[in-house]
C-alpha cells in the first residue's frame, strides 16, 4: 500500500524539527512512536493514519524541547490543515497529544490518546529506554548513579518512573510488550548492582 502522502510530508517536517536533538528525543524516537502507535491502533480500532500522525507529532511543543512551545504548537496545527487533515482530525490529534506526557499525569480521553501514550511509554523502557535514560541524563549533566548529596541520577530515574510504566499501559498488546521490556530492565538493574559491589 502506498504511504499516505500527508504522513510523508509530516515525516519530513518532523525530521527537520528533531534531527539535532541529543537528549533522547531525536527523529528516531518520533519514528518509533509513530510506528508503534500505528501498530497498536489496529487492535484498538483507531484510524491508523491518525495514530501514526499523532505519534510523529507527539513531542512538538514539549516544554523541555522547545524554546517557544506555543509557537511550535501553533505551527503544528496550521500545518495539519495545510496537509489536508480536517479540522475534526486536527482536534483529535491535538487532544491525543495533550495527554501523552507522564509528567503531566493525564489519562487519555480517547482511544487515539491511549495508543500514542502507550507507544511513547514503550520507548522509555527496555533496551531502548535504558539508552534514552542515560542519554537524557548525560545531556542534562546528571550522574549515572547517585552519589552522596545527589538529588537525582539516571539510575534513580528507573525507580522514580521507568519501573512504573509497565503497570500503567492502556492497551493489551502494549502491556505485553511492556512486560517483556520491564523484565529486561530489572535484569539490567540487578547486573548493574552486582558489578558495583566490590566485595
Ligand atoms: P514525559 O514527557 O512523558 O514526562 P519525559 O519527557 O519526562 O516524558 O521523558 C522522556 C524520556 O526522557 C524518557 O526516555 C526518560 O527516561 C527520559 N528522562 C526524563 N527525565 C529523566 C531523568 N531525570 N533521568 C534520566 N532520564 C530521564
Ligand atoms: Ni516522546
Amino acid at each position: 500500500m502506498e504511504k499516505d502522502h500527508r504522513l510523508k510530508r509530516m515525516e519530513t517536517y518532523v525530521k527537520k524539527q528533531f534531527e539535532q536533538d541529543t537528549t533522547g528525543h531525536g527523529f528516531d524516537h518520533m519514528k518509533r512512536v509513530a510506528l508503534w502507535s500505528r501498530k497498536l491502533a489496529d487492535e484498538e480500532e483507531v484510524d491508523p493514519v491518525l495514530a501514526e500522525a499523532a505519534g510523529w507529532l507527539h513531542d512538538i511543543g514539549d516544554e523541555k524541547l522547545f524554546i517557544n512551545p506555543d509557537k511550535a504548537v501553533e505551527e503544528r496545527n496550521r500545518l495539519l490543515l495545510e496537509w489536508n487533515f480536517t479540522p475534526f482530525q486536527k482536534n483529535e490529534i491535538e487532544k491525543a497529544i495533550e495527554t501523552v506526557s507522564f509528567r503531566k499525569g493525564k489519562k487519555p480521553s480517547s482511544y487515539l490518546g491511549a495508543v500514542v501514550q502507550d507507544a511513547d511509554r514503550l520507548d522509555a523502557i527496555g533496551a531502548i529506554g535504558i539508552a534514552r535514560a542515560f542519554t537524557y541524563g548525560g545531556a542534562k549533566g546528571q550522574r549515572i548513579d547517585n552519589e552522596e548529596g545527589d538529588a537525582s541520577s539516571s539510575i534513580q530515574h528507573f525507580h522514580d518512573k521507568l519501573l512504573k510504566l509497565s503497570g500503567m499501559m492502556n492497551t493489551e498488546s502494549g502491556r505485553q510488550e511492556a512486560e517483556r521490556r520491564h523484565r529486561f530492565m530489572e535484569e539490567y538493574l540487578l547486573e548493574f548492582k552486582r558489578e558495583k559491589q566490590l566485595d
